[in-house]
């Protein structure tokens, strides 16, 4: 699982941002240049994405400007999560989603939803509930079609099953576990194909991009799904790392080539590379060598079709509040700066 850092990947990155590789502006290597990250990664047959959460039309300029510019598809981080659109067992609210999703569509980007089962974010009503076998099952399909046909031929992929695995490479003992059994899953994909029949279907994980007892896993389950003629597009990975702990070029690729060997799709889905603050440049130097690294491998496997961030800005990422000491592990500063990791992924998207 661990690299050693390329340091021909730095210095080419550093060359890149100290000779003014910029449309000008704020000054040489400052300011991205006109030509975007989506627009180079369509080159590629490559969708380049960003998270973004449901704050941001209140977020400064800059954010709304980067948002706005560089990405092809962009993921709502909370507002289409179940706590977020069903409040209560009759009410559904899609306030923020619809915003996100109106944002989105406004200025041509594709919209990935996120997420429709997952054992995180559930609201009370939900996870308090007694439930039997069969209402769970009623509660769950009623949830899927609901949110599936409100964006119907508008969110072009879905995560449909968000982690179900736990580390092991067992199914997670989450309530749809527990109560429905393994059959969730499956289910789950055909309620959503049923309400979207154009959507893509996907199974999101992390922790499991690489090669190990998790990722193989995925891969019996992708297997079996795909055996049983289950609608599944494709397996998301993930992705959040850290500068000492990621998947090497080789278990990533080999992990991609099984998937696709499979009929299926790989997506990265939520990619940050947390490091240790305040970061170091040699930790930034890092950082981006395996953002390069990761997308150099997502660009020569032909079943990866997307490469998303979970957000942009260091100024708005969930790392901090979750892993205390931790951060930086997005593609621009806190001020909106393209950092090494930006000028590492522009440099493999011109290879
Ligand atoms: O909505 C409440 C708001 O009412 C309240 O005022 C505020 C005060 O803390 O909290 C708000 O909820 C927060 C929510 O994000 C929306 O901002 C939660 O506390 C916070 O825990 C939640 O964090 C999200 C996290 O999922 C929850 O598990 C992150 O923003 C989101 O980026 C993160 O995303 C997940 C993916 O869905 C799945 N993969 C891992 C990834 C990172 O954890």
């Amino acid at each position: 699982m661990r690299r050693l850092l390329a340091l021909p990947v730095l210095a080419a990155a550093l060359l890149l941002a100290a000779t003014g590789c910029d449309s000008g502006g704020d000054g040489p290597g400052t300011t991205p240049p006109d030509t975007t990250l989506a627009a180079l990664a369509a080159e590629h047959d490559v969708l380049f994405g960003s998270a973004f959460d449901a704050n941001f039309s209140t977020l400064e300029a800059e954010y709304q400007r980067i948002l706005g510019s560089q990405f092809a598809v962009v993921t709502p981080g909370n507002s289409m999560k179940w706590d977020a659109t069903q409040p209560s067992r009759t009410t559904f609210r899609y306030t923020n989603a619809d915003a996100q999703v109106a944002y989105a569509e406004g200025r041509g980007m594709k919209i990935r939803g996120h997420t429709l089962v997952w054992h995180s974010q559930l609201p009370f009503w939900l996870t308090s509930g007694n439930w039997t076998k069969q209402q769970l099952l009623d509660i769950l399909r009623e949830h899927i079609q609901a949110v599936v046909t409100r964006y119907k031929g508008r969110v072009y992929a879905w995560d449909v099953v968000n982690e179900p695995f736990e580390e092991n490479g067992t199914l997670r003992n989450s309530i749809f576990h527990r109560i429905i059994g393994p059959e969730y899953i499956a289910l789950a994909f055909q309620w959503a194909h049923e309400a979207d029949p154009d959507a893509k279907l996907y199974l999101n994980e992390y922790n499991a991009e690489g090669l190990g007892a998790k990722s193989n896993g995925v891969y019996a389950l992708a297997q079996q799904l795909v055996a049983a003629g289950v609608p599944i597009d494709g397996i998301g990975m993930q992705m959040h790392v850290t500068d000492t702990f990621y998947p090497s070029a080789g278990d990533l690729g080999a992990n991609m080539r099984r998937i696709g060997d499979l009929g299926l799709d790989v997506d990265i889905t939520e990619m940050d590379v947390r490091l240790r603050l305040p970061a170091t440049q040699s930790a930034l130097a890092t950082q981006a060598s395996i953002y390069r690294s990761i997308l150099t491998t997502c660009l020569a496997a032909s079943n990866c079709k997307a490469f998303t961030i979970w957000d942009f800005s260091d100024a708005h990422s969930w790392i901090p509040s979750t892993f205390p000491g931790f951060g930086a592990a997005l593609i621009f500063d806190e001020d909106y700066e393209p950092k090494p990791a930006y000028w590492a992924i522009r440099d493999a998207l011109e290879d």
